[in-house]
């Protein structure tokens, strides 16, 4: 199976990280798939922000859960990336599997309950992704491992990958026992040992964050289910010139 090719955040070299443009981006430069990172609001909406806090991506300051959604819209999302993109909004899970569910594109959802661990926020996200019936095509990732216990009790098919950007002694194993069903990893820790322990239990390895060329043709040899770049377009360049030599 070739290496599948994941927009880290949406097109997100290209557009502000995380908005409808980035998101919209990754789809028009051919993504496979689009991963996402979530946050809950005060009043328990899942949005979509990489930081805890909105001051590097929005024009507000403060903790996304010290917010209730409706006053994160009145921020613009866009003009710290450039002004080209002045205006552009917080976008809300829902408003993301609205505009994904047409299109065949992977989805992979980051709980980000790692330094906050947001109260529910593993139904809160099963559920709306259940509701655009999207589950067969979602992965959810995150750090924290008891996020990926507790999303395997709601449902123990979805998908789920437990994420690591350190050593960890028998990453593979450690990560069967939790249940889950991949590993996504920092592109430093990548090893021929860690791939067929994982492939031996039949967990895919998905590799972050991968923007070097030589990188990415270094994934596509070692068999890696997939990568998340902030610039498909060239991994998807890089990969047909891979597959075609
Ligand atoms: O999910 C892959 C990657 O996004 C994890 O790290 O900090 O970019 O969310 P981060
Ligand atoms: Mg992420």
């Amino acid at each position: 199976m070739p290496t599948k090719i994941f927009a880290h955040r949406g097109a997100s070299k290209y557009a502000p990280e995380n908005t409808m443009a980035a998101f919209s981006l990754a789809y028009q430069q051919g993504a496979d798939g689009i991963e996402t990172d979530v946050h809950l609001t005060k009043d328990h909406t899942p949005v979509l922000m990489h930081d805890e806090r909105i001051n590097r991506t929005t024009n507000g300051t403060g903790y996304i859960k010290n917010y209730m959604f409706d006053q994160l819209q009145q921020l613009d999302a866009g003009s710290w990336f450039s002004s080209e993109f002045t205006g552009l909004r917080v976008v809300s899970l829902d408003e993301f599997l609205e505009w994904i569910h047409d299109k065949p594109l992977y989805l992979n959802i980051e709980l980000k309950n790692n330094k906050i661990d947001y109260n529910n926020l593993e139904s809160i996200v099963y559920d709306r992704v259940s509701h655009y019936r999207l589950l067969h095509r979602t992965t959810l990732s995150t750090f924290n491992p008891i996020g990926i216990e507790r999303i395997k009790h709601l449902d123990r098919n979805i998908s789920t990958a437990l994420l690591t950007s350190k050593r960890v002694k028998n990453l593979a194993s450690a990560a069967n026992d939790l249940g889950a069903n991949a590993v996504h990893i920092k592109y430093r820790l990548l090893n021929r040992l860690l791939i067929d322990q994982c492939h031996h239990e039949d967990m895919a390895v998905r590799v972050y964050t991968v923007n070097r060329p030589r990188r990415m043709l270094h994934c596509f040899a070692m068999g890696c289910d997939a990568i998340f770049t902030d610039i498909p377009e060239t991994a998807i360049h890089f990969r047909n010139q891979y597959n075609n030599q």
